[in-house]
């Protein structure tokens, strides 16, 4: 069982929020497309074979593509690769770009899944953050996106935008709520060194919301979904009976994945590559055959790490057996003794030899894992 992601760097302009390697380049799409579709051939071997059971296109925007550059990338990848007949094949899109006529443009590809980033349906936040879509648009990506045919649609929430109350996040779930959607990611505001909000902070333009209030927002979050029949299956993502993303939960569960386009991940198991955050260079790189990525051999302790931070944000949570059998005993011991502190104090719940984070347990996770890595 393994994936491919394929990542689409490019932005119509850029959030201020956001450190995703992304460019406003508009002119290099039809050279990067190119590229893509060499690198998915130069690097059939990495899965070995496996089956590909899910398809993943993020950015950036992928919805920035035209119809026939997604084409000629399903050529390469059906052609290549091993793809289950039942794939989970999605695409992250940006409100604005999900017109009729796109969809129309689209319905011969294979995608089923689709994730519209809309992070908030109040235009004053939109503007805030240079968004460059409005409330109104993110209702009817929605809208087209169902008259078209997609019955598995996921939408990106961010809380703790800046100036943002708990009564306007407790509208945004309403509105999100009311959509008849399958999947809601939901993240915290960070603020990221280096970005335009990280700036406005400095200057005192704008100030990170107390943790209370994250933490109510997040409580909140939990509650209202839950109430909607989603279940919270990890920390930022919830989902309705049978629509969890299969995709993030493969990343979660340590199977392998392929990378594909700048600044793409890949994991066969036993190492990690990164392919290098440049357009321009990653290009050159194909183009001359030269080095593109960086890679790094996994140890042991890596990948106890890796399975321990991933896991415990799970609503299945670190199983132990799996931990026993993969790790071996001493790092199950050292994973068990290090976290009984947070069992004894409802942080942690043991139960069926797993051990699962409660509401209370996601506040502190970050202090949890810290016991828990290996360093
Ligand atoms: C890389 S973006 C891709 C989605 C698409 N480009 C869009 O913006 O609509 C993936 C998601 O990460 C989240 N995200 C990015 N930066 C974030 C930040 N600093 N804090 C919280 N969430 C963030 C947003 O919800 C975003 O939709
Ligand atoms: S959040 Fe999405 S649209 Fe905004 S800059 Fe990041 S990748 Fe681009």
């Amino acid at each position: 069982m393994a994936g491919i992601y394929i990542h689409i760097p490019f932005c119509k302009k850029r959030c201020t929020y956001c450190d995703f390697y992304t460019e406003v380049a508009p002119k290099l799409i039809p050279t990067l497309v190119d590229n893509i579709i060499k690198e998915l051939e130069i690097r059939r071997d990495y899965l070995q074979n496996e089956p590909i059971h899910t398809i993943y296109f993020g950015g950036g925007t992928p919805s920035i593509l035209k119809i026939d550059q997604f084409s000629k990338i399903f050529d390469v990848i059906y052609s290549t690769y091993p793809v289950d007949k039942d794939a989970e094949v999605t695409f992250e899109a940006n409100p604005d770009d999900l017109t009729v006529e796109f969809f129309n443009s689209i319905h011969s590809l294979p995608f089923n899944r689709i994730s519209i980033g809309i992070q908030s349906f109040n235009d004053e936040d939109l503007k805030r953050v240079n968004r460059r879509h409005s409330a109104k648009q993110a209702i009817e990506a929605v809208k087209n996106s169902q008259n078209a045919g997609f019955n598995n649609i996921s939408i990106d929430l961010i809380y703790g935008l800046p100036f943002q109350t708990l009564a306007d996040w407790e509208q945004q779930l309403n509105t999100a709520l009311d959509l008849n959607i399958q999947h809601i990611s939901a993240y915290g505001l960070t603020y990221e060194e280096g970005t335009a909000l990280w700036k406005q902070r400095e200057k005192g333009r704008v100030k990170s919301i107390d943790d209370d209030i994250m933490n109510e927002m997040y409580l909140l979050l939990v509650k209202k979904t839950k109430e909607k029949g989603f279940e919270a299956y990890e920390i930022s993502n919830f989902a309705t009976q049978g629509f969890r993303s299969r995709h993030n939960s493969s990343y979660w569960k340590q199977s392998a994945y392929l990378g594909i386009g700048p600044s793409a991940h890949s994991f066969d198991l036993k190492s990690r590559q990164w392919n290098v955050a440049s357009i321009t260079k990653y290009i050159d790189a194909i183009e001359h055959n030269t080095t593109l990525f960086e890679r790094e051999e996994l140890t042991l302790f890596d990948r106890y790490n890796d399975y321990v931070m991933v896991s415990l944000r799970t609503l299945e949570g670190i199983d132990l057996a799996f931990l026993e059998q993969t790790f071996g005993q001493e790092l199950k011991n050292y994973c068990y003794e290090n976290i009984k502190s947070f069992i004894d104090t409802n942080k942690v719940i043991f139960t069926n030899n797993r051990l699962c984070l409660t509401d209370e347990g996601i506040m502190i996770s970050n202090q949890i894992l810290i016991q828990l890595m290996q360093v």
